[in-house]
């Protein structure tokens, strides 16, 4: 499916803030180019990564005291509104670039066209009474957003693309799972024994736990919401809970770029105080888990877009009426579908 440039009326996370600095740079979504640059007060700002003259790169150009970006080619000037001035023919009209709006949030700039409404930036549901944050990284894989999103919405590869979260081949028989879809989301629900990891014990996880998955995904953009906890066997909870947002922005046809958001909470009160340092070790855990899947991603990267053949299973279910969410809502190509109450659980799937 060819992605479509409209997707732009979404936000999308696009760039750490702090990787914006005096020159642009330049991103990518859905295979539309943006150059991304500081006002004179410091205020990120983003114009088409296509001057209105001739198409050279904007991101290649440089931005000049006054705080407009200057074309590298013949020196015609942008504001952060994208208001254009040519320095060798003052009189000339319409020399215009496309601005978007940038938003900073999280660490993370936040890309979406002029007209979306503030409103409209995704709620990552981190209540600051109860969630801390650990960190936010970002991750190229290469495959279309399609294989992507598929990757991370089942857990049956777990035991065999992943080393530490999650169980093992042995059991991998013993995995309880649910998945419901819905009109404008998809849930998702595992609970398997935790393998033995080392490392996790450093967030109160112990041998024989059982390990819980539960995540929700959503096409506004498209991003999948991950709570990750463990219980001992008597069904006692652990102290730590962590919930990762993800979301895949699609850059060109074939990569996918993922910015990972990472939060703890903590169930025992006195045990609080770690959370700051354990939050970073959850965010470094999901670090890890991320990479393997990226390392894993490019012997799939060809998977058709049509699940048209596929032998699915059970902990499939999900896949098929994502497609169907993501042309609709997503890409806005799919059938329209008369308005439904959110919460009724759909049909189909
Ligand atoms: S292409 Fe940008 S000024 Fe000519
Ligand atoms: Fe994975």
């Amino acid at each position: 499916m060819v992605p479509t440039p409209d997707v732009i009326r979404h936000f999308h996370p696009v760039l750490p803030a702090r990787s914006l600095g005096k020159k642009p740079v330049r991103v990518e979504v859905a295979g539309r180019a943006y150059a991304l640059f500081r006002d004179a007060s410091g205020k990120p700002a983003a114009l088409a990564d296509a001057c209105p003259h001739r198409f050279a790169p904007l991101s290649k150009g440089q931005v000049r005291a006054d705080g407009r970006l200057q074309c590298p080619y013949h020196g015609w000037r942008f504001d952060a509104e994208g208001r254009g001035a040519n320095p060798s023919q003052p009189e000339l009209r319409h020399c215009d670039a496309s601005s978007f709006q940038v938003v900073e949030r999280h660490d993370y700039l936040w890309l979406a066209e002029r007209d979306t409404p503030l409103s409209a930036m995704p709620d990552m549901e981190v209540d600051a009474d109860e969630y801390v944050y650990g960190g936010a990284f970002s991750q190229v894989f290469e495959a279309p957003l399609h294989v992507s999103l598929d990757n991370f919405s089942e857990d049956e590869h777990t035991p065999y693309v992943h080393t530490r979260l999650g169980w093992d081949d042995p059991r991998a028989d013993q995995v309880e799972f649910e998945a419901h879809n819905f009109d404008d989301r998809t849930e998702v629900h595992y609970r398997a024994p935790q393998r033995a990891a080392p490392l996790m014990k450093l967030l109160g996880v112990r041998d024989g736990d059982f390990f819980q998955n539960d995540w929700v995904t959503r096409f506004d953009p498209v991003r999948s919401q991950y709570t990750v906890s463990w219980v001992s066997p008597t069904g006692k909870q652990r102290p730590f809970i962590t919930r990762a947002n993800i979301f895949f922005v699609p850059e060109t046809a074939t990569t996918t770029r993922l910015h990972a958001f990472s939060f703890l909470k903590c169930v025992v009160p006195a045990m609080r105080p770690l959370l700051p340092v354990a939050a970073r070790a959850a965010a470094a855990l999901t670090w890890w888990e991320v990479r393997d899947d990226a390392r894993f991603i490019p012997t799939v990267a060809d998977t058709p877009y049509s699940h048209k053949g596929m032998r699915l299973d059970k902990y499939d279910k999900p896949l098929v009426h994502q497609r169907r969410l993501m042309e609709r809502i997503y890409y806005r190509t799919g059938p329209s579908v008369a308005s439904v109450p959110l919460a009724r659980e759909a049909s189909s799937g």
